[in-house]
């Protein structure tokens, strides 16, 4: 790797994921290898603003691999949405001296990140969240460990659902989007899953519950997507509809903590080499993206112009495998 004396910004923003310490570590190591110095921005564009800062040598990121959450915190920043907030983060990258900013988290920080490039700042964004929603990347960072740890909490719901003979009504995070719900749902073997993608009356979800109890199956568990807005409904549909004692649970944050799995920490990792050798090469205004088993990037107008929909096959599997 080429010497140089750059001087990168790195933040967090937005929602934390798991695995946004193994792209920090990957940052300043690969940085560092090179020659190039990197200044750790407490609680995202906040902390840009107010000068929340800290340098990061190779040694400040031993041992935060396996760490869940984000050794940088992180906030969502309102003031980045107005003119005002983002001439002055400008000012700021200036003041502190930065050649360049990666910017790890979704999509309000990419929007952020764009405002900044098109600002003159040298900016590369890395797709750090549980959603899964960033369109241009196949996966982000985060996104298998949620799904790992709704899979683990609904593993246990099920011995108790099993032994009770009853249905679990789980919601699932994902703001407007239902990649983790459908995700989870073929993985925990869902009688039915219901995503803001795809209106499916209840009526259905019943007759699928119905079918499935006539086939002989005794417990039931139906995946809820937080963007659908509607388990307690669900649910009392249900029980009203087949007499089978119904539970709701929402797993909320808990699926945003713990340990990066495998997966997360090796896409992390990946990213924030290829982030870093991106300013290296004098690029900017480009998010790293996964695209089949290559890491790639794209211009950051263009990446959130793209469009994400709902794996139809993967849809038309969960349904297929739920009775
Ligand atoms: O974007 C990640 C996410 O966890 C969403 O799934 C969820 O809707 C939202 O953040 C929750 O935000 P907060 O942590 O601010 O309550």
């Amino acid at each position: 790797m080429k010497e140089n004396n750059l001087r990168i910004g790195v933040l967090t923003s937005g929602g934390d994921a798991p695995g946004m310490n193994a792209a920090i570590r990957s940052i300043v190591r690969t940085a560092a290898q090179s020659g190039a110095a990197v200044l750790g921005i407490r609680r995202g564009y906040s902390g840009l603003l107010s000068g929340d800062v800290e340098e990061l040598a190779a040694r400040s990121v031993d041992g935060i691999v396996n760490r869940g959450g984000t050794m940088l915190y992180t906030a969502r920043c309102q003031e980045m949405y107005e003119q005002q907030g983002v001439e002055q983060a400008v000012n700021a990258c200036k003041y502190l001296g930065l050649d360049g900013l990666i910017t790890i988290g979704g999509d309000g920080t990419f929007r952020g990140a764009q405002a900044l490039a098109r600002a003159g700042v040298r900016v590369i964004g890395i797709p750090a969240t549980i959603d899964n929603d960033i369109s241009c990347s196949e996966n982000t960072i985060g996104f298998d460990t949620a799904c790992n740890t709704a899979l683990e909490c609904i593993d246990k719901l099920r011995d108790t659902m099993q032994s009770h003979e009853r249905c679990s009504v789980v919601e699932v995070m994902g703001r407007h989007a239902g990649y983790l719900a459908l995700e989870v749902g073929v993985a925990a073997g869902a009688t039915a899953v219901l995503l803001p993608e795809r209106h499916v009356e209840f009526t259905s979800v019943i007759e699928t519950i119905r079918m499935s109890k006539l086939r002989g199956r005794r417990h039931h568990i139906v995946l809820v997507a937080e963007g659908v807005d509607r388990a307690n409904e669900v649910a009392q549909h249900i029980h009203e509809s087949t007499g089978i004692e119904t539970r709701v649970t929402v797993l909320g944050h808990i699926q945003r903590g713990g340990s990066p799995t495998a997966q997360d920490r090796v896409l992390a990792t990946r990213m924030g080499y290829y982030a870093v050798n991106l300013l290296l090469s004098e690029k900017s205004g480009r998010i790293v993206c996964l695209q089949g088993a290559d890491i790639v990037d794209y211009d950051i107008g263009e990446a959130l112009a793209m469009h994400k929909s709902i794996d139809e096959t993967l849809y038309a599997i969960a349904q297929a495998a739920a009775t």
